[in-house]
């Protein structure tokens, strides 16, 4: 693979079936499912939601430093594994916190486990801590302070979960202050919900990049926007038609976001639940005839473009 980076990945959306049962087995844990088999039969999605729920379910294995550094490692090296040179990953403090479990347990064990992957894969990382939108704007900020107050190894803030109903203004405070902090922004918006949500994460949030966003081909004038500003699109497409947000991969509007000249990236969102990483996304794309090899050069470079690394890091990926 050519030097890439992955920008949209949860943390969370990694634990596969094996290491789900593997850990329940050591926290002594009851899962709801008797088998593995039992567990991926859950794996077809209606909608965002259907995912989330599952998905949320899943992560009540995760109590100890141990767990978050070992999920962590398993993702740092799968994603060495495709050849990437650099991940910025999410992580929702909250769906834990909320749990249970200290701040500190979750924050230490995923630290440690990013902290060794430049040393043993040359994959560099960057920590985004991500905001639950179902949740009140009182529990971001406070998780934000929380997190800032622990010295926590974060480079920005991101915006996840349930969509609709949830628009990214409800969270302006929140990234304010962490555009004062002086940390990065980005927010999912237009996955499920529509060009509006684009509009406010992009005006009233200040991103610097859209997670999915494959909703701007609705509104005319905002795809104009993200072109003439080259604003960034962290893509997900085998997220896409898990979620049914596309009907399949042969319809997936990624290689006309390209024509258009759009800022796309290719992610893997939340690779044990759909269906693979991003070397997977790109074979489907490739595979359902979207992308040329020039255009696997584009993605590539994107992606290091459109990442938060340092420029001297950049530059050695570019
Ligand atoms: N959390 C994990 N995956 C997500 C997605 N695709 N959209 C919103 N929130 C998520
Ligand atoms: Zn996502």
């Amino acid at each position: 693979m050519l030097p890439a980076a992955e920008l949209h990945l949860h943390l969370e959306g990694t634990l596969e079936p094996e290491t789900i049962f593997a850990i329940a087995e050591r926290n002594k844990i009851a899962l709801p499912y008797s088998s593995i088999d039992q567990l991926r039969a859950r794996y077809a999605f209606t909608d965002l939601q259907s995912f989330l729920d599952l998905c949320y379910t899943n992560i009540d294995v995760l109590r100890t430093a141990e767990d978050f550094a070992d999920m962590t490692t398993a993702y740092l090296d799968r994603a060495a594994a495709a050849g990437l040179r650099h991940a910025e990953v999410f992580l929702n403090p909250q769906a834990h916190t909320a749990r249970g479990v200290p701040l500190p347990e979750v924050m230490a064990g995923v630290a440690s486990a990013l902290s060794e992957s430049l040393r043993t894969h040359g994959l560099s990382t960057g920590l985004i801590v991500a905001f639950l939108r179902d949740e009140s704007e009182e529990s971001a900020m406070a998780t934000l302070n929380a997190v800032l107050a622990l010295d926590a190894a974060f480079i920005g803030v991101g915006l996840d979960s349930a969509e609709v109903g949830h628009p990214p203004s409800k969270f302006a405070k929140v990234f304010q202050r962490a555009r004062a902090e002086g940390l990065h922004r980005v927010a999912h918006a237009g996955e499920e919900g529509p060009p509006s949500y684009i509009w406010e994460a992009l005006d009233v949030l200040g991103v610097e990049r859209i997670d999915h966003g494959v909703r701007c081909l609705d509104d005319e004038r905002l795809v104009r926007r993200l072109v003439e500003d080259q604003v960034p699109l962290t893509v997900c497409p085998l997220s896409n038609v898990s979620l049914r947000v596309v009907d399949d991969i042969a319809s997936h509007p990624l290689s006309t976001m390209l024509e258009r000249g759009i800022k796309v990236t290719v992610n893997s969102d939340d690779p044990a639940y759909f269906g693979g990483y991003v070397d997977d996304n790109l074979d489907a794309l490739t595979r359902a005839g979207h992308l040329t090899g020039a255009d696997l050069v584009t993605l590539a470079r994107n992606s290091i473009e459109a990442s938060f690394a340092d420029p001297g890091r950049k530059q050695q990926l570019l």
